[in-house]
């Protein structure tokens, strides 16, 4: 890594994306680019409708992805990212098709979603004994567990289902296979970054930006901010500085996953609006500016490009990628607050992205800027 201060720019190895959705169809095509951009590899979530259970499905999947990017970024772009493709756990997937899928090399590992835990988590767990046959063969053949760490107890204080998690399930589960390689998802808590410092070496993390830079105050912050809500929520501040301070050690078990999870802005902005928050366009640059802000860009590429494959037992990328900080601008209009896909169609797909209409003092060094991909609206 290549550090020229006072700062001007930052040369890391090409990093990777440990958690995303990309959704399926129109949306797909709208936000793909943004991940390929900065990452050279991606963990799919399998959370689509249906959900991915199925080897053929995934393989399916892997296609359509790749033919969306090569459509709205060119082939070299396309054949510069791989998508890591995830089976999603119900009650009744066999085992044989999880090795099938991991033998294969269709399947990088398993997503474990409680049912009713978050978007597209209906067909999910419901009681973790249901599946001891598969986690066996998970733990057996070396394919990671992927969790959405929160309980779906609807008598728990939903701020407190990712720690009730952790003591009701996954310590059990870990205490029963040892061997089983298991990331936290999107941890939100001091609780979870206490669990998985003090865990074995098979036991890591991924957090996302949007949980290094707000609290829960963000979703209230003058009225209701849809655009805030994600799964699981944002915690307090003791929170949030707990998982800046993992994030920025350069321990070994902490690594990237935005969670970048795309909704069209009408089903956010409704009387029911769905969870998720949209990182993916300024992804690398968000997590640049929290190291940054504490003093920690040194630790940033372990963060952001060795640890997540490290842990999967994947070869580190070649290749680098340069951010350069920006000028502060106080005149400058800031992030574009709506992105709308340039797909010529009727009902073109509007998300709002995080940081919209704000300042990063970080921006990538990079000809396929997310303003080819999106218009402002
Ligand atoms: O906020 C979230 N959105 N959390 C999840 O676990 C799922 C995701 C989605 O798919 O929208
Ligand atoms: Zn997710």
């Amino acid at each position: 890594m290549a550090v020229s201060r006072p700062g001007q720019t930052l040369t890391i190895r090409r990093p990777d994306d440990w958690h995303v959705h990309l959704r399926d169809g129109d949306t797909l095509q709208a936000v793909v680019a943004h991940t390929a951009r900065p990452f050279a590899r991606a963990i799919v979530m399998p959370n689509l409708k249906p959900p991915i259970t199925t080897v053929e499905q995934a393989r399916a999947y892997r296609e359509r992805i790749l033919a969306a990017l090569e459509r709205s970024a060119g082939p070299a772009v396309a054949t510069g990212f791989t998508p890591l493709m995830t089976a999603y756990l119900t009650e009744t997937i066999a085992p044989e098709e999880l090795e099938r899928g991991f033998g294969e090399g269709v399947f990088t590992a398993a997503k474990l979603y409680p049912a009713g835990a978050t978007t597209n988590s209906d067909a999910g767990v419901r009681d973790l004994s249901h599946i001891t046959p598969v986690i066996h063969c998970m733990e057996r053949i070396g394919m990671p567990l992927l969790i959405h760490g929160e309980v779906t107890d609807p008598a728990v204080d939903i701020f407190d289902r990712e720690a009730v998690f952790i003591e009701r399930h996954l310590k059990p589960l870990i205490d029963n296979h040892p061997d089983l390689k298991v990331v936290l998802e999107h941890i939100t808590t001091s609780d979870a970054v206490q669990f998985v410092q003090s865990g074995p070496a098979n036991l890591a993390a991924t957090i996302t930006p949007h949980h290094l830079h707000i609290n829960r105050n963000a979703l209230f912050r003058g009225g209701l901010r849809p655009d805030m809500y994600c799964l699981p929520v944002a915690k307090r501040e003791q929170h949030r500085l707990a998982l800046r301070a993992a994030a920025t050690s350069g321990n070994a078990k902490f690594f990237l996953g935005t969670d970048s999870a795309p909704h069209l802005r009408h089903a956010k902005e409704s009387s029911c609006g769905c969870a998720g928050i949209y990182n993916a366009p300024y992804a690398i640059e968000s997590y640049a500016q929290v190291f940054s802000d504490d003093g920690a860009l040194e630790h940033l590429e372990a963060f952001a490009s060795l640890n997540g494959p490290r842990f999967y037992g994947l070869p580190l990328n070649e290749g680098t990628i340069t951010l350069e900080r920006c000028e502060h601008d106080p005149a400058a209009a800031g992030l574009p607050a709506i992105l709308k896909l340039a797909n010529g169609t009727a009902n073109p797909t509007r998300v709002v992205p995080f940081h919209a209409g704000e300042q990063l003092d970080w921006r990538l060094q990079d000809a396929n800027n997310p303003s080819t991909a999106f218009t402002e609206s």
